[in-house]
């Protein structure tokens, strides 16, 4: 069972992928300039319709990223995934935007106003310290008017058996929990209103779990504009969603078309008819969304196993954590090895059921080499447990240190950065 709010036993994220119909990461990794270590490791395992990014980065670089945290708990080295993705896009040419998710931590989680922007500024600050630069758009969806604005009109398309059928909700369901998820899809569909520039690709890098949210995302750009598109040899089909009378609209274009009574063929290189008609929706006061892309990392392993989670503080390592405490944690952590050393030396360990090398191949060694003869002294009993945690430990450490350095130096430069916040 995945939903946002809750993830249940060992992933098979095959049948995922399957299940919920997105498409193997694996198979357009090939086409990535330099990808990201989380894409190399297959840690990124699935995707929607990125092969609108990979055309935007290579022509015009006119793309967004956007991603949002739920300020109830602190950032962990899950965020920092997310975090990382964000301002991977961010260097390739991407404008960011980044949303403090503080409405839906206040009415769902019950999080005072006062804390959602106390935490709500340890994740702005975490995304700075690792990289997001000052032309980013972050907000607090609580001061965004365009958010909540977008999320009412939204909610005209959005009803209840639909969030049944997408969340699993129930007659008992609050409407506050079925209210933010307009809000988190105007979070995403927000940067192509007009104010921001108009339509353009956008990606969500998140979690699995929350690929509902994008769901409902892409079926709500949909229903939102006044065209669609069907591909059809040599061109593109237009219907309107919203009166037939739009479609006469499309004479002004110049392009062979064939006219039918529900629909025009329009004829000419794909890409170019989209483009023409999607500025044609916006000058007649359509949002002419194009539905969002997304990628999607796989799930983090609680140090003790089971799944990290933000009310779990013994599965996670907060990146503001008390350092002792990293030490215990990643001491105790679930590993591959075997039941005594004698064993271990002569059979190996099992990285693939290991914390400790699960660390080492999302956040701590960024070169590939190193990790593979990491995995090989493991599996073949060079090295044992003990000593493994400790270098992971340092490694750890290290890393945290780095951060809390920049962290300190963030407090002078954050007057840079754009914040819309109450
Ligand atoms: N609901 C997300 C979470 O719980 C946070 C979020 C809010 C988000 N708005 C978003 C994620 C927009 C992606 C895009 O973590
Ligand atoms: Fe994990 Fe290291 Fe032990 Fe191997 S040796 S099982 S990688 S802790």
């Amino acid at each position: 069972m995945i939903t946002p709010w809750e993830v249940e036993g060992l992933i098979d994220y095959k049948k995922l992928m399957e299940d919920f119909g997105m498409d193997s990461f694996e198979k357009i990794l090939d086409k990535i300039k330099d990808p990201h270590r989380l894409m190399r490791r297959k840690i990124i395992f699935g995707h929607r319709e990125y092969e609108r990014i990979l055309n935007a980065m290579e022509r015009d670089g006119n793309f967004v990223v956007m991603s949002g945290f739920m300020p109830s708990g602190l950032p962990h080295i899950g965020h920092k995934m997310t975090m990382e993705e964000i301002v991977w896009h961010q260097k390739k040419g991407a404008k960011a935007f980044v949303a403090i998710a503080d409405i839906e931590a206040h009415v769902v989680r019950n999080v005072s106003w006062e804390k959602t922007d106390e935490i709500g500024m340890m994740y702005v600050k975490s995304l700075i310290a690792l990289g997001l630069e000052e032309d980013a758009v972050i907000y607090f969806q609580s001061a965004s008017n365009h958010v909540k604005d977008l999320a009412m009109e939204l909610a005209k398309e959005v009803n209840f058996s639909e969030l049944k059928a997408v969340y699993g909700f129930e007659s008992e369901t609050s409407l506050a929990k079925m209210f933010v998820t307009v809000i988190q899809a105007a979070d995403i569909l927000h940067p192509q209103l007009k104010d921001f520039g108009g339509p353009k690709p956008v990606v969500v890098p998140v979690g699995a779990d929350q690929d509902p949210h994008i769901r409902l995302t892409r079926d709500l750009a949909a229903k939102s504009n006044i065209f669609s598109f069907e591909k059809i040899e040599g061109g593109i089909r237009v219907r309107s969603r919203k009166g037939s009378e739009y479609l006469k609209k499309l004479n002004s274009l110049n392009f062979e078309m064939k006219k039918f009574e529900e629909h025009i063929d329009i004829f000419g290189d794909e890409n170019e008819v989209e483009k023409a008609v999607r500025s044609l929706e916006v000058e007649l006061g359509g949002y002419a969304f194009i539905p969002p892309s997304s990628i999607y990392h796989k799930f983090v392993t609680g140090l003790r196993g089971g799944k990290m989670s933000s009310s779990k503080p013994e599965s996670y390592i907060s990146l503001f954590e008390d350092l002792k405490l990293v030490e215990k944690k990643i001491m105790n952590a679930l590993t591959g090895g075997r039941a005594t050393s004698e064993e271990q030396r002569r059979l190996g360990g099992e990285p693939e059921k290991c914390v400790i090398f699960e660390l080492y191949t999302y956040h701590l060694v960024e070169n590939d080499r190193e990790l593979k003869r990491i995995e090989e002294d493991c599996r073949s009993g060079k090295i044992l447990c003990g000593r493994c945690k400790k270098v992971a430990l340092e490694m750890m450490l290290e890393f945290l240190k780095d951060f809390r350095e920049k962290m300190d130096e963030i407090e002078k430069e954050i007057d840079l950065y754009r914040i819309i916040k109450r």
